[in-house]
């Protein structure tokens, strides 16, 4: 992608993970979490939180959207960015087990951004949110 280009898919990115928020099922915690993943041609996919009675089946929002990317045939590495916007959240920072799903998806040089509607926006390289993460070794 050229880089005039990414201002511009930054500002669209932010965008859908805002609306996929909108969209969340979170009537255990109140919390709204969207999130969107750009891929390396440009296309942008979302996916928000989806709660459940059972609590600990809940899915959030980052790995939502990294499945939908996954299911439209975006390939692992070929993620470059990802914006999560929250609200009721001053600070926001992923999980635990989204990040280790985020170091085999992404790619190896992917930025992640955080923000919500009370904070400002952080954002991380993707070896710095999760340094030495779990991974199989290759044969
Ligand atoms: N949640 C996410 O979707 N992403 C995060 O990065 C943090 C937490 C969701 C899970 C749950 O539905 C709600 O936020 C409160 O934990």
């Amino acid at each position: 992608m050229r880089s005039e280009e990414n201002g511009t898919k930054r500002e669209a990115l932010w965008e859908q993970a805002k609306l996929a928020s909108e969209l969340a099922y979170s009537p255990y915690s109140g919390v709204k979490v969207g999130a969107a993943v750009l891929d390396s041609q440009g296309r942008i996919h979302s996916g928000c939180n989806v709660e459940n009675a059972s609590y600990g089946l809940t899915q959030c929002a980052e790995r939502n959207a990294l499945a939908t990317a996954i299911a439209a045939g975006a390939r692992p590495g070929e993620l470059v960015e990802i914006a999560v916007y929250a609200t009721s959240f001053e600070v926001l920072s992923p999980c635990g087990a989204c990040r280790q799903v985020m170091v085999e998806l992404l790619s190896d040089t992917a930025t992640v951004h955080c923000g919500s509607d009370r904070g400002s926006i952080n954002s991380w390289p993707i070896e710095s949110l999760f340094p030495s993460p779990f991974k199989l070794e290759e044969s």
